[in-house]
Order: structure tokens, then C-alpha cells, then sequence
């Protein structure tokens, strides 16, 4: 029996993040009611009391957790991060600690706690993003010559998250933004840690959630990485999840008028990429200061839950594959299962080279038809027998079943493929 507060080993606590694969951000707070992204407070260095008036504003009439869970459930995804604090300080939660929150003003509401219990009923993992700066605190921008206010931000800090870890039962992930220092960019760890006291800070969220997981942007490492805006695998082993946004690469927070949504394609096709290196998705949504997701967001989550629905089998869980790549798509697998994610469709027959291991079946999912395969010369893999069209649109799907996990044919050197291995 594991003892209580026993902090679980890496690879159990980390299981089912693997297994989730794809889940939803959500910036929203009371940036939102501007329309331009969740920086203006400081890229407009507004005074922080004319800032924090706006909560006097921020009155979400259509919030409503449980349909930011149901879009979340519709796209195929299993968890949602929210940013229960940005680095405006203003908390979407009734923090003890600071009178700049959700319950104390205008909207006199715990988002947090409505969040949390939507995500309950909904199956879904719970994630608290949470800014350690706070623009607010002189001695975040001038700690030498502000040290009490710098103290006190810390301080905050450790008493905020403490709150957020006691107050709403089991949570699942603690992702920490923010942490980097005024006046060092690239950000410089070996001042962070010392700075925020992360080690202590994260002592303490294992001991208060022994299963939770911890991104890195607390200066330490702990549990996984966080790659923004592109998808970059880790080494094999370590947990990462790419965020995103759906519109254009600055703005989180609601962008009222936001001309670079993403496709539909480009989307799956970055999904594919993270569960291709084993690494998760975390796409971004910024509802509308009534609460609610916009329409542009919204209708890209359904398109990427039908095709989730169908061909989800080869996202969740999934494995890095061997295979070599082609300029067909990408591949991911599960166990002696490959899946060839094909964005550009070939037509009626596809060639896969290097291919050592014995295939035994193909199958498109979108349709459920098999197709042909044979594997001749060079270990090329051919498919055939395939439509002329693609079955879907954007991503379809063929998983090719072996005979053992699938291997690369080793090249014996560089020209042999010319005369044949
Ligand atoms: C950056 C930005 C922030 C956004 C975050 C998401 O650190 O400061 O606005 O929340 O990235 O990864």
C-alpha cells in the first residue's frame, strides 16, 4: 500500500498525461474585456489603478464552465489548463491573499471552483496555470531597489499556489508561467530558482497533490516541457506538451480582431507531430469577456473532434514509430500497430521504404477499408489498391499491422538501395 502524500513514481503520474495526448488551454481574465491579448497592462503601461478598474467591468453574463468541459470533450480532448491567474495578478479565484480577485469584485464569482467541478463532471483532467510574476509589484521590475515588495510577491506566490492545491481537491497539473526575471532575457534559471525559492515551492505542491505534474517554468525541471508556439519533442522518456494558440502567435487572451486563425489541416497536422514524438497538444482557446468561445475557435474544435473520433486509437497513448519518414505525412504507433498519418494524399498506391519488419494487414480508418500491401526490394512498403481521392479531407489515417514492433531496414551503406538490399 502506498503511503499517504507518497509522491508516486515519475512514469505512474505521468501515465496518463501520455495517454491524454490533447487537451484545452484557456486564457481568460480580465485582459479579455480589452480585446487585445492579456499584455496590455504592461505593453500600454497602463497605471495598475487605472488596470485594476476593470474589474469593476468584468461581469461574464454567459460564463459557463460546463460548455468550455463540452467543446473540450467534443475536440477528443481529456484535459483543460486554465489560467486561474496572469501575470496581471487578477485571480479567477477567492484568493485570501490579494483583494484583486474574482469574488471580491464586480463579478462576485469563485471561476475557479466553477471550473474545477465542470471539469469533474465532464471526465476531465484538471491543470491550474498560475503566473508567478505579478506586473503589479514595483519589485518585480526593480527587486534591488523594491526588495519588500519583491518579498511579498514571492510571498504571494508561495500562499497563492497553496491555496490553489488545498481549496479544490485533487488537481492535476500545476503549470507555472512567468517565472522569468525583469531585467534577464533569455531567462536565467540559476537566478530563478533562488528568486522564486522553486524548490521549496514545488516541495510543497507535491506534498499538498503527491500526483500532480508540474511543468518547468519555475526554473526547476520537474515533470515536463513546455514548448510555445512550435512543436519541439523532448528526448525520449521526458514528458513535453506544445501550447498554442488557434489565431495569430501573440494574443491568448480574447484578440477581437484576429485575421490568422489556423486551419482545420494545419491543426491535426500539429497534433499528429506532438503525438508523433510522444508529446502531447495543448491548443489554446481565449473566450470573449461574456465568457463564451468564439465562434472561429469553436468550429475548428468540432472538425478536430469528428476526425478525433474516428482515428483517435492512432493520438492517444501513442508511441514514437521507427519508420522512416515520407513525404506522405507522419507516423505514430502502438505496440506492433504503425499508423501512417497521411496529409498529402498519394493517390491509389503509396511506397514506404526501409521497412524491415513483415506487415499483415492495412487499414484506412476514416473508412474501414483495407487495402493492399506488399513489401518488395529495399524493404519498400507498398500500398495499394488505395481510392484516388482521400477519405478524409485533411488527415487519413492507415494503420498498418505487423508482425512484431515495427524496425527500419538497415542501409548496409549509403548507395546500396541504388542496386537493391
Ligand atoms: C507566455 C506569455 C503568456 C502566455 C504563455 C503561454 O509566457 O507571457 O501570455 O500565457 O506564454 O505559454
Amino acid at each position: 500500500m502506498a503511503k499517504k502524500n507518497e509522491i508516486p513514481p515519475y512514469e505512474k503520474r505521468i501515465k496518463w498525461f501520455h495517454e491524454a495526448r490533447f487537451g484545452m488551454f484557456i486564457h481568460w481574465g480580465l485582459y479579455s474585456l480589452t480585446g487585445r491579448g492579456e499584455w496590455t497592462f504592461f505593453l500600454e503601461r497602463e497605471k495598475a489603478a487605472s488596470y485594476m478598474k476593470l474589474a469593476d467591468k468584468f461581469k461574464p453574463a454567459k460564463f459557463d464552465a460546463n460548455a468550455w468541459a463540452q467543446a473540450a470533450v467534443d475536440a477528443g480532448m481529456k484535459y483543460m489548463v486554465l489560467t486561474t491567474r496572469h501575470h496581471d495578478g487578477y485571480c479567477l479565484w477567492d484568493s485570501q491573499c490579494s483583494d484583486f480577485t474574482s469574488v471580491k469584485t464586480a463579478a462576485r464569482r469563485d471561476f475557479v471552483a466553477e471550473y474545477v467541478k465542470a471539469c469533474r463532471k465532464a471526465g476531465l483532467k484538471i491543470g491550474f496555470y498560475y503566473s508567478l510574476l505579478d506586473w503589479r509589484f514595483p519589485g518585480y521590475w526593480e527587486p534591488d531597489k523594491y526588495p519588500d515588495s519583491a518579498k511579498a510577491m514571492v510571498q504571494q506566490a508561495h500562499d497563492q499556489v497553496r491555496e490553489l492545491l488545498t481549496q479544490y481537491g485533487k488537481i492535476d497539473i500545476l503549470w507555472y508561467d512567468g517565472g522569468w526575471l525583469r531585467n534577464t532575457f533569455p531567462p536565467q534559471i540559476d537566478l530563478m530558482i533562488p528568486f522564486w525559492r522553486s524548490k521549496q515551492l514545488n516541495a510543497m505542491a507535491r506534498q499538498l497533490q503527491p500526483h500532480i505534474l508540474i511543468n518547468n517554468r519555475s526554473g526547476t525541471q520537474e515533470d515536463f516541457d513546455t514548448p510555445e508556439q512550435h512543436v519541439t519533442a523532448s528526448e525520449k522518456g521526458r514528458g513535453w506538451e506544445s501550447n498554442m494558440t488557434i489565431g495569430d502567435h501573440v494574443g491568448w487572451g480574447y484578440v477581437k480582431h484576429n485575421p490568422n486563425f489556423k486551419t482545420v489541416p494545419q491543426l491535426l497536422q500539429y497534433l499528429v507531430q506532438a503525438a508523433s514524438g510522444e508529446g502531447n497538444y495543448l491548443l489554446n482557446v481565449g473566450p470573449k469577456p461574456d465568457g463564451t468561445i468564439r465562434k472561429e475557435e469553436l468550429e475548428r474544435l468540432k472538425k478536430i473532434g469528428e476526425w478525433m473520433r474516428v482515428n483517435g486509437e492512432a493520438i492517444y497513448n501513442s508511441e514514437r514509430c521507427d519508420l522512416e519518414a515520407v513525404m506522405l505525412g507522419l507516423w505514430t504507433r502502438k505496440g506492433k500497430d504503425a499508423y501512417l498519418h497521411v496529409f498529402r494524399w498519394p493517390g491509389k498506391e503509396a511506397v514506404i521504404p526501409l521497412v524491415k519488419s513483415k506487415p499483415r494487414e492495412a487499414v484506412i480508418l476514416q473508412t474501414g477499408q483495407k487495402v493492399e500491401i506488399r513489401r518488395e526490394y529495399n524493404g519498400r512498403l507498398i500500398l495499394s489498391g488505395m481510392p484516388e481521392k482521400p477519405p478524409h479531407p485533411y488527415v487519413t489515417t492507415i494503420r498498418i499491422r505487423f508482425a512484431e514492433v515495427p524496425a527500419k531496414l538497415p542501409e548496409p551503406d549509403l548507395s546500396a538501395w541504388l542496386t537493391g538490399i
